[in-house]
């Protein structure tokens, strides 16, 4: 069989979902999905339509539907296993099995578009931004949180999609989203970056 970076991190994630809401990174996720909302509710305070990019057990969802329980909830990724237990955590959202790469959502139909340490993981990043561009509606936001290491630590890493905040911004840019909050979260290592899309899209 022949695997590449991508099927390896779909089988890892396949593996990790049965364990993941009680591992060690829901100390560093429970805090980012929280400063997450807070940056987008500051931008839309009611959104009708959520998606959450990557979404894994559906955590960050289930925070959303608190917050908005009128939207209507999206969520996608490639892990079965992480799609499987997100259907069970929000039943009220459409949790589709796919990846960033092809959003299985029309133009312009998203008011909010999220997205927690997951980029990194994303095959090929500018197809995604593109298509996050592609089903925002005008004046809609997408907040990216992901990890961010010193260039010269991430080539050790073994995702070197991990990119700087600059990097980051710079395919903000090209998808046609102007950013208008980038900064740390309480952890050093993750960034948060919220970009909004103007009538000029991509
Ligand atoms: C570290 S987990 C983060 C899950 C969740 N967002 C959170 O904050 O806990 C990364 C997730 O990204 C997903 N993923 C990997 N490649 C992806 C891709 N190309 N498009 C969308 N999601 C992807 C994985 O399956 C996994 O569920």
């Amino acid at each position: 069989m022949v695997t590449n970076d991508s099927t390896m991190d779909v089988e890892h994630f396949n593996r990790w979902s049965r364990t993941y809401d009680d591992s060690w990174i829901q100390r560093y996720a429970v805090r980012v999905h929280t400063e997450m909302l807070d940056v987008v509710t500051n931008e839309i305070a009611t959104p009708n339509t959520v998606l959450d990019i990557g979404c894994g057990t559906g955590r960050l969802l289930c925070k959303a539907h608190t917050l908005y329980p009128s939207a209507q909830l999206f969520g996608i990724d490639p892990a079965e296993g992480m799609v499987e237990l997100a259907r069970g955590q929000v039943p009220t959202a459409t949790i589709y099995l796919g990846a960033a790469e092809s959003l299985p959502l029309a133009d312009s139909s998203v008011d909010v578009v999220l997205s927690s340490i997951s980029f990194h993981h994303w095959n090929d990043q500018l197809a995604a931004f593109r298509e996050i561009s592609r089903v925002l509606r005008s004046g809609g936001c997408f907040c990216l949180a992901d990890i961010s290491i010193p260039v010269w630590l991430a080539k050790f890493a073994r995702h070197i999609k991990i990119k700087s905040p600059a990097a980051t911004g710079q395919f903000f840019d090209e998808a046609g989203l102007q950013v208008k909050v980038q900064h740390r979260t309480f952890t050093r290592f993750i960034w948060l970056t919220l970009g909004v899309k103007g009538s000029r899209g991509i």
